[in-house]
């Protein structure tokens, strides 16, 4: 029986079985994206690899430029070949919901200039249903209260994303999150598509036809389309 940590160790370690020297990688953010970034720099390092890394969040900027590894600004190259990323939850049609480590902006316009989007989970992240994962709704500060209240009067039981004393925290584009309760919403694309139209949300955490391949923990690889 493998550790949490252990099939997210694992998982990182296949995806970089998809990276070749050259490429220029998206660098996911989270505890799983971590060890594929960690794992990444010492591939760089004893195969003398020539690499690009555009991050998804200043802390993975930060760990990455601590490893040594070349990252450069997302506006500088014309396209990302690989992003390994993390996620909150996925399901077999390789939908997710991403955004419990508030970088769902940033994930999602490195993702999608991205050739291929490879997910890397632990386990207990596979499931039948998206629903039991509060959504992640990055907001514009600027009449906040006003989404909150319409996110109330949906249902969706909304909740501000706060970080330690911080009542409201900001994200790296300095926004807001509010965390929706999505458990008795039944159609998440009708929803996504509700948020996508909606002024003052910047960005949603449903991650739809995004991810071409899932690899969970110590579970064989599943590609789309296979
Ligand atoms: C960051 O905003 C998220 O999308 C992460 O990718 C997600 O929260 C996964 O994080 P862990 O790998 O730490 O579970």
């Amino acid at each position: 029986m493998t550790t949490v940590n252990e099939q997210k160790q694992i998982a990182a370690s296949k995806a970089l079985e998809f990276i070749e020297d050259g490429m220029t990688v998206g660098l996911g953010t989270g505890s799983t994206a971590a060890f594929f970034i960690e794992q990444l720099a010492d591939k760089i390092e004893l195969e003398n690899w020539h690499i690009r890394g555009v991050a998804t969040s200043f802390r993975s900027e930060k760990l990455a430029r601590e490893l040594g590894i070349d990252v450069v600004n997302v506006d500088d190259v014309k396209y990302v070949d690989v992003t390994v990323d993390g996620a909150d939850v996925v399901d077999p049609q390789f939908s997710g919901i991403k955004g419990g480590g508030a970088a769902l902006l940033f994930e999602k316009v490195v993702a999608k200039i991205s050739k291929k989007n490879i997910w890397i989970v632990d386990n207990a992240k596979l499931q039948s249903r998206l629903h039991d994962f509060n959504l992640p709704i990055e907001v514009v500060k600027f009449g906040s209260q006003h989404i909150f209240n319409f996110l109330e009067d949906m249902g969706l039981n909304p909740t501000w994303r706060s970080y330690g004393d911080v009542e409201k925290m900001t994200t790296d584009s300095n926004n807001y999150i509010i965390d929706a309760h999505i458990a008795d919403y039944p159609n998440l694309a009708e929803l996504a598509n509700e948020l996508d139209h909606k002024t003052g949300v910047v960005e949603h955490g449903i991650f739809m036809e995004i991810a071409d391949m899932l690899v969970i923990g110590d579970m064989e690889v599943k590609a789309k389309n296979e």
